[in-house]
């Protein structure tokens, strides 16, 4: 236990100014899912999420449903909560930004900065996106709007304290020239050295005046502290940075990846470097950014009514089925389409067809032939039997290769590619063929134990995606959980002799109407 590696892992902490969509439901299913892979890996790995719930726009929104701001965050971290819950989200800490522990030690990092000349105090004037808490330059603008959002920007002026940035910019430049896989996928680090490193680097304005939900600053109480130093040290202070008891920070720090949307990766590739150095400390080992799921009509967005949210989809369909949507969906570097119409189509192909009848005939077969039994005992082979193994072997390495550089969905369809080279093997081999003839009893054997081996090992691969489908293949199967793990997914001599399968296997995704299930789709994306 003690020699294992460490793998620690994030997630961007969410604003909780709105009920939490299928974007949000993504990254963190990401997050799961990398984690649990890791985890099968044998890695002792360490998962981070949370809440960022200071700013001006919680207090708006709060000030709105006649709150005060701790008592609305207090509700959203119940909801968050609870969500992460429903989808089973295996994380090891949720942070909220308004923790004791974090505010401690966010004020500790920040007279760190104050002793050491990294921050001062200036003026400030620029545009200012409200929704995004961010102040923009002239020309950073798009069309005189906020480049991360779209939305109307307003000139603002204000007394504040500033992050040195320029003072680290060679170095950040030395950091990447050193570490030029820092961030994933490439085009990501390309647009913010683009956009914002090789221009220059501006000062960070890092604190507030014009409101009060936040931190204060410890030298000058008027001001609290904007957002996004506060955010982003929680992936520390979580840890217990700054704290009495650092025993987590030593044991889990640096970060072996953040994964965040692009639209951050700007706050995650500049000025959360800088600050982690500032501070002195190792700096994380990689970040990813992932793309964003868009609609029909755009991004989601509750004016346009064509939010979708995780509650919808898992009610009706199961926790798995949603997850493999979303991880299935998603491409590495590219914004992704959910439409319902995609939805209900890799449901009923990939989940029920594909997957579920495997599972099905197999149970099925093994029941009509032998008894229950699964053969262990295999005395022939088929011509087709060696051919299988070797796919197997081949689409293993493919699967790590991709999860290893987290190509989620890649990985997925290798998974899948495998599945239904299974399902071509049952018709190469023909049992049924084979069953009529008592000369071909051994090899019908051979057929059965290959098939149940070939579930077994999609359960061990499809695990940190599927994972509740997984157990119920193996517990279909009879296959004990230790039986199937990612350090015997090469093996082929874990099933035990005698071992009994169901009598009759339940559906592991039973078929949709694709009409309907369209229809009932769209009609939870309706502006809510
Ligand atoms: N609070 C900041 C993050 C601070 S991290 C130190 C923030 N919060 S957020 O609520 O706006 O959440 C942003 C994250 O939610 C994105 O980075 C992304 O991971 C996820 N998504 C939100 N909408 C999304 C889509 N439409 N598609 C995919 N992911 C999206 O920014």
């Amino acid at each position: 236990m003690e020699n294992k590696k460490k793998f620690y892992i994030t997630t961007p902490i969410y604003y909780p100014s709105g009920k939490f969509h299928i974007g949000t439901a993504y990254c963190t299913t990401l997050v799961d899912c990398i984690k649990r892979y890791k985890g099968a890996r044998g890695y002792d790995a360490y998962m981070l999420t949370g809440l960022d719930e200071h700013g001006q726009k919680i207090q708006t929104v709060a000030e709105k449903q006649e709150k005060n701001p701790q008592e609305y965050v207090d509700g959203m971290a119940k909801k968050a909560i609870d969500l992460w819950k429903l989808m089973d989200i295996k994380y090891d800490d949720f942070i909220r930004t308004t923790d004791v522990r974090h505010v401690n030690a966010v004020k500790k990092i920040v007279q760190k900065y104050l002793d050491n000349g990294d921050i001062y105090k200036g003026e400030y004037e620029g545009w200012y996106c409200m929704p995004c808490e961010n102040y923009f330059t002239e020309t950073q603008l798009v069309d005189g709007k906020c480049p991360d959002c779209g939305r109307e920007v307003k000139l603002m002026k204000e007394e504040s304290y500033f992050f040195n940035m320029k003072k680290y910019e060679n170095w950040l430049k030395d950091f990447y020239k050193e570490n030029p896989d820092f961030i994933v996928p490439e085009s990501r680090k390309n647009e913010i050295f683009k956009n914002f490193i090789d221009p220059g680097l501006e000062d960070l304005c890092i604190s507030r005046s014009t409101f009060d939900w936040g931190i204060e600053m410890p030298n000058d109480p008027k001001h609290v502290l904007y957002v996004w130093l506060d955010a982003l040290t929680n992936y520390i202070t979580a840890l217990g940075y700054g704290s009495d008891d650092e025993t987590l920070f030593n044991k889990y720090w640096p970060a072996d990846l953040h994964v965040v949307g692009k639209e951050i990766i700007r706050f995650h590739g500049i000025y959360w470097p800088i600050f982690i150095h500032a501070l002195g400390l190792e700096l994380p080992k990689k970040l990813y950014a992932h793309s964003w799921i868009v609609m029909k009509d755009g991004k989601m967005s509750k004016s346009v009514g064509n939010v979708i949210y995780p509650e919808a989809l898992i009610e009706r369909y199961g926790l798995d089925a949603t997850k493999y949507y979303l991880l299935r969906l998603m491409s590495f570097a590219q914004d992704s389409m959910f439409t319902p119409e995609d939805f209900v189509e890799r449901y009923n192909a990939d989940l029920a067809n594909d997957l579920g009848n495997l599972l099905n005939r197999t149970i099925g077969m093994i029941n009509k032939y032998c008894g229950g039994i699964i053969p262990t005992n295999i005395k022939a082979e088929t011509e087709y039997d060696t051919a299988l193994r070797t796919f197997a072997n081949e689409q293993i390495t493919k699967v790590e290769e991709e999860m290893d550089s987290y190509h989620i969905s890649n990985a997925i369809q290798e998974v899948w590619k495998y599945i239904a080279r299974v399902n071509k093997y049952i018709d190469e081999t023909a049992p049924w063929v084979l069953a009529k003839d008592e000369s071909s009893y051994e090899k019908l054997e051979s057929v059965m134990f290959n098939l149940a081996e070939a579930l077994r090992k999609i359960a061990i691969m499809a695990s940190p995606f599927i994972p509740n489908s997984s157990k119920e293949i193996l517990k279909q199967l009879s296959i004990n959980e230790n039986d199937a793990n990612w350090d015997n997914l090469r093996d082929y001599n874990t099933i035990k002799q005698n071992t009994k399968i169901v009598e009759k296997g339940t559906p592991l995704f039973v078929r949709l109407d694709k009409e309907e299930e369209i229809e009932y789709i769209k009609s939870q994306m309706q502006g809510k």
